[in-house]
């Protein structure tokens, strides 16, 4: 009869298990990717982080916690690694417990699959010609796909031989951030 106590014991301690899942594609690790996981308990519930320690190579393994996402954590390689990493966690007692996840291969990225880099987000640095041309230009010319590509001398002899245009007053400062903003067209 006193076997059944550490049975419940042990099914209690299993229902409560604690998994880390790879969220990303075909769960393949690759090196130069970003590789995001998540602690779940057995159902399926996120559950906060508290800290995680990259067990493996650390000087070509990098992990932190999601900032947005607490029950996420993210790790990169730069090199093929067999990674291994703690995750630290608060149980509903306050207790802190520890998972173990890995050894799990992280391959070298294919040769197909090229490192790219990240996109240069150009909203803010041509904001001020975006705005001059929908304020000075796109009453009469319906999109800045009208005229792409356009040099600051183009504009200028526009402003000065066009006679609907010649009403125009800019300044050279303005009329090159146009000009910018119009060579740098998504
Ligand atoms: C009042 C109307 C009007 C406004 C405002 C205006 N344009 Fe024009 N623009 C014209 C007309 C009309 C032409 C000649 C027809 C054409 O090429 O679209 C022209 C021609 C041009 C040309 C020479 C032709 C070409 O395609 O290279 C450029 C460059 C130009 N505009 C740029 C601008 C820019 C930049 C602004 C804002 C600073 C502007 N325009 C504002 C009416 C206007």
């Amino acid at each position: 009869m006193k076997y059944w106590g550490i049975l419940i014991l042990l099914s209690a301690h299993i229902a409560m298990a604690q998994t880390v899942v790879p969220l990303f594609r075909d769960n393949s690790l690759t090196t130069y990717v970003t590789m995001p996981f998540r602690l779940k308990a057995a159902n399926g519930s996120a559950i906060p982080i508290l800290s995680i320690e990259v067990l493996s190579s650390k000087d070509h393994c990098q992990a932190m916690i999601d900032p947005m996402i607490s029950a996420n954590f993210l790790v990169k390689c730069t090199k093929t690694d067999s990674l291994r990493i703690a995750v630290y966690y608060k149980n509903s007692d306050g207790s802190v417990s520890r998972i173990n996840y890995g050894p799990v291969t992280v391959a070298k990225i294919s040769a197909s699959e090229e490192v790219l880099t990240p996109v240069v987000d150009n909203s803010q640095k041509y904001k001020a010609g975006k705005d001059l041309f929908a304020s000075t230009c796109m009453g009469c010319h319906q999109s800045p796909q009208d005229k792409p590509n356009r040099s600051v001398s183009q504009i200028k002899s526009a402003i000065a031989g066009i006679t609907r245009m010649k009403s125009i007053k800019l300044t050279d400062t303005q009329v090159k951030s146009i000009s910018d903003y119009l060579n740098n067209l998504d």
